[in-house]
């Protein structure tokens, strides 16, 4: 049985029933279903509605989703109240390995049903679900902050939107030996994919992604593809090494003063990054080059030939959630050996309890349940799932947590042991939206 039609969860459909309430698999073979739940994750999204072109296109290209709806049988219409969408992919972790993400989209409630549990029903639900389903971690992105820690998410990276003010730029990066030309997005999604997996090898935080999610940030799907332009970089040897998609929009008022803006700029190499940001940056006729969910240890940044060109604002981006604490913590490589015990409060029970955590000299670690002692000199903290899951990559610090009365330190210095085991090569960074 794949993740697509683990069975729904009973807990959550009883808890909606006694509401009036039905939780419900969507078949996305059952054409005005699925169109039907489509549009009510539009709609939640205080999005336009789909036309039948690209209802089609979505039902034509998008791949395996377990999608859930909630059904309110006194509506006037078929949409479902409540949705969500969730499937299995690869998340590079430090070292480089990948543990599978139970990856949750499309949480929406529709106003006439707000606040009356339904998001909860669905969020328990799908972490269950993952659970029973083995899955050692969830993850999603998140429309306010505010929401998901009460489940036990704790946001694990961040992106930094940058604006460039070109006029300023002096390039002091190295000289690029390769090319950049136009690409038709049909022929670079092969290439875009092959890059965004090297990318992913090497970078914590990175997810996999399909082929509908790039072919839409490429210009080849969704609702602005003719906006759209593509390029892609290949080294000096011929080999593409980059992508960057972008479209711009001009100043009223001076043509010499477009805006670009970046829907997605990729490298497998510093050299093709370095490379596509320096054919933006350099465009005529533009003023500003603006990229959301940037890494916050950009590269680019150093390359400008002045610090204040950019202006860069930070936020919230992947919000992970630890479901099998031991598979998710042995599955990451760790930057210094470490003996710690980790006191785990997780209200939902699902990572709950004392474990110990032995990182060895070559990195990798050992994870099992303390039931007795901790041993002589193991550093010891208390902390809730949702912390856990925040420092799971390196991108969020473990002092700063215990500074801010996060973490409670029960062996003095021991935030600071955790903070050297848990830092990551790279800052921990999510490539693409979700
Ligand atoms: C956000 C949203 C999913 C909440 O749905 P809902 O069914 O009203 O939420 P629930 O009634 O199940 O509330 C669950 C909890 O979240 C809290 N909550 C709900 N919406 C909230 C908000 N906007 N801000 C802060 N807390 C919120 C509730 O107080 C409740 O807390 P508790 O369980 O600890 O008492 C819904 O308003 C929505 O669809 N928004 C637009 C789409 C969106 O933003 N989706 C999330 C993106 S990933």
């Amino acid at each position: 049985m794949s993740f697509e039609d683990a069975p729904i969860d009973a807990a959550s459909a009883e808890r909606l029933a006694r509401s009036g309430l039905e939780l419900r698999l969507v078949d996305r073979t059952d054409q005005a279903a699925f169109d039907a739940w489509l549009q009510a994750d539009n709609r939640g999204f205080h999005d336009p509605a789909d036309d039948p072109a690209g209802l089609a296109e979505v039902r034509a290209h998008q791949p395996s989703r377990r999608t859930t709806g909630v059904y309110d049988p006194q509506g006037l219409i078929d949409e479902p109240v409540g949705t969500t969408q969730s499937w299995v992919a690869p998340l590079t972790v430090p070292g480089g390995a990948a543990v599978p993400l139970w990856s949750i989209a499309s949480v929406t409630v529709a106003p006439t049903h707000r606040r009356r549990g339904i998001a909860r029903a669905l969020l328990e639900s799908e972490l269950r679900t993952a659970a029973a389903d083995g899955q050692p971690i969830a993850g999603l992105t998140a429309s306010e902050a505010t929401l998901y820690g009460r489940y036990g998410f704790g946001v694990a990276t961040f992106g930094e939107t940058t604006e460039i003010e070109t006029a300023r730029v002096r390039w002091t990066g190295p000289d690029a030996p390769g090319r950049t030309r136009f690409a038709d997005p049909a022929a670079l999604l092969p290439e875009a994919l092959a890059i965004i997996d090297r990318l992913r090898a090497v970078q914590p935080g990175a997810i996999a992604y399909d082929d509908f999610k790039v072919g839409l940030a490429i210009g080849l799907y969704g609702r602005d593809r003719a906006r759209v332009r593509a390029v892609r970089y290949a080294d000096a040897a011929g080999v593409p090494q980059g992508f960057a998609a972008y479209s711009l929009s001009p100043d009223p008022r001076d043509f010499t003063k477009h805006t670009v803006t970046v829907r997605a700029l990729l490298g497998a190499t510093d050299e093709a990054t370095a490379a596509l940001w320096r054919f933006l940056l350099e465009l005529d006729l533009v003023a500003t080059v603006r990229a959301a969910d940037r890494p916050v240890d950009e590269v680019v940044n150093w390359q400008l030939g002045d610090l204040r060109a950019a202006r860069r604002t930070r936020a919230d981006r992947l919000w992970l959630r630890i479901l099998d604490l031991p598979v998710a913590l042995e599955a990451r490589r760790y930057a210094a050996p470490a003996a710690v015990v980790l006191e785990v409060d997780d209200p939902l029970g699902f990572a709950a309890g004392r474990f110990l955590l032995e990182v060895g000299p070559d990195g990798t670690g050992r994870v099992q349940p303390l039931a007795g002692e901790a041993p002589r000199g193991a550093a010891s903290v208390a902390l809730p799932i949702a912390e856990l899951s925040a420092i799971y990559l390196g991108g969020v610090a473990p002092v700063t947590l215990a500074r801010a009365g996060r973490i409670a330190e029960l062996t003095p210095g021991a935030a600071l042991v955790l903070e050297r085991a848990f830092a990551a090569e790279r800052a921990p960074w999510m490539t693409l939206e979700f």
